[in-house]
């Protein structure tokens, strides 16, 4: 038999594969409490305007709050023949409270209708992912407080280039959280209007009050054009471009942690919580989750091309392809979340390592370019030829098979003559990181700065 929803001009039924491709409630299921809170906010909207009778709406809005109250305790029942959520509900009701269930569709599409749901659901994953990005700054910023005075090497081409410190280096990482947390809170204001009362794709000839439905659903205005409303869904692409740069991020700091926890480098070692070892070699401790993190983030990259590539060819206005709008936001709120958590869970436990990262940072002859700088300081000379004595110094420590700060007087002496034991002072990791005083540098007392300032971010 036809479709009890619009099957009015349809003699059969659908092939069990129209069915199958046809129907979303296995993931738009996730939308339930978005459905019925939207369509609350309508059916007060067509009691208070007199659309339907006052006394249907109450019905109406104590069916759907039955409903929710169930959806809690055990879930849904999925049927494929009722397609989406929105049917779900609506078949519910009508089992509930009867005929007058057949009210609350008046005046709205399932266009304006899945749109405005979709947005609920998207500004939320938006405000979640700020909360979360928050909370791995605080992670961040705590350690970074901890080890302001910390030295490692700092790397350019993952090469030993000059000596910075830890919190210095986690603080650059509360850097990228700040842009991504303003990515989230832009998207989520920008997509905050609200298409419901668009209808399918014209409008309505009911009287709606859309202003009221908007306020009532936390918008701050309804939407402008019909058209546009139905088919919009660069709220979608927004949130998952968002995640994208978020993930891009995360996706850096967990290979950091892949790199620091490998013997070779030792910089910081994982607590049982966030490690997993292996069913053959019985000395591991993988950094399984700082792997995941990095995975993950091709996943969101992968969903975020998948939306994209489905909006590019449609026609005003709404097409059925926007029903694959929702599985790559949905992956991408379950994969952001997680890394989120994971990232903060493993930042705030793990256990660095500084004498292997002060051991690091001494063997690369990583103040090579402090001792260029002291002969432009202290001696008159230009740039490119302290760059050449200094070169020269790194090649004498390394033929005599020692760090650069292992040089004597008389090893500089040799090589130019207005090198003296000063010089040898500025050779030192911790004058070398204390000289970097100026603004956004690495000297501590700049570190212990930038984290006051970040503070008032939190
Ligand atoms: N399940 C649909 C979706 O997610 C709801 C909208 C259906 N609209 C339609 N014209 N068939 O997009």
């Amino acid at each position: 038999k036809s479709n009890p929803m619009w099957g009015g001009r349809f003699g059969g039924a659908p092939d069990k594969v129209m069915e199958a491709i046809n129907a979303s409630i296995s993931f738009d299921k996730h939308l339930w409490r978005q459905d019925i809170r939207a369509s609350k906010a309508h059916v007060a909207m067509l009691g208070q305007t007199g659309i339907i009778d006052a006394d249907a709406a109450a019905k109406i809005a104590e069916g759907l709050d039955a409903i929710a109250a169930e959806y809690e305790a055990g879930g849904l029942v999925e049927n494929p023949a009722l397609e989406d959520i929105h049917m779900h509900v609506e078949s519910r009701l009508k089992q509930l409270i009867g005929e007058d269930a057949g009210r609350l569709h008046t005046a709205r599409s399932r266009n304006d209708q899945v749109a405005t749901d979709f947005k609920l659901f998207v500004r939320e994953a938006c405000e979640e992912a700020e909360a979360l990005l928050k909370a791995l700054q605080a992670a961040l910023i705590d350690r970074a407080e901890e080890h302001a005075e910390t030295v490692m090497p700092g790397f350019t081409h993952l090469q030993s280039g000059q000596p910075v410190t830890l919190g210095h280096h986690l603080m650059a990482y509360v850097e990228m959280a700040a842009r991504d947390r303003s990515r989230f809170v832009d998207a989520a204001k920008r997509m905050n209007l609200c298409p419901l009362g668009t209808a399918a794709l014209a409008g309505t000839p009911y009287p709606v009050d859309r202003e009221a439905t908007a306020k009532a659903l936390g918008f701050d205005g309804p939407t402008r054009n019909s058209l546009d409303s139905s088919s919009d869904r660069d709220f979608a692409l927004d949130y998952v471009m968002a995640a994208t740069s978020t993930a891009l991020h995360l996706s850096r700091l967990a290979e950091e942690i892949v790199i620091w926890a490998s013997q070779p480098f030792g910089f910081v070692k994982l607590p049982d919580a966030w490690s997993t070892g292996s069913s053959i070699m019985p000395q591991k401790r993988n950094p399984d989750a700082a792997e995941l993190v990095r995975g993950h983030a091709g996943r969101v990259l992968g969903a975020l091309v998948s939306l994209a590539t489905m909006l590019k060819g449609l026609p005003l206005a709404y097409a059925k392809d926007l029903q694959d709008d929702k599985p790559p936001v949905l992956e991408v709120r379950e994969l952001i979340t997680l890394s989120l958590e994971a990232m903060r869970g493993m930042i705030a436990e793990l256990t660095f390592v500084p004498e292997k990262m002060r051991a690091a940072a001494a063997s690369g002859h990583a103040t090579a370019t402090d001792l260029a700088d002291w002969l432009v300081r202290e001696k008159g000379v230009p740039f490119r030829d302290a760059h050449h004595i200094s070169g020269s110094a790194v090649a004498k420590a390394e033929e005599k098979g020692v760090n650069l700060d292992a040089l004597t007087l008389d090893d500089l002496k040799a090589i130019d003559n207005r090198l003296d034991e000063t010089a040898l002072e500025v050779l030192t990791l911790d004058a070398s990181v204390a000289s970097r005083t100026s603004f956004g540098g690495t000297a501590p007392e700049r570190v212990r700065k930038a984290i006051a300032e970040a503070r008032k971010t939190l």
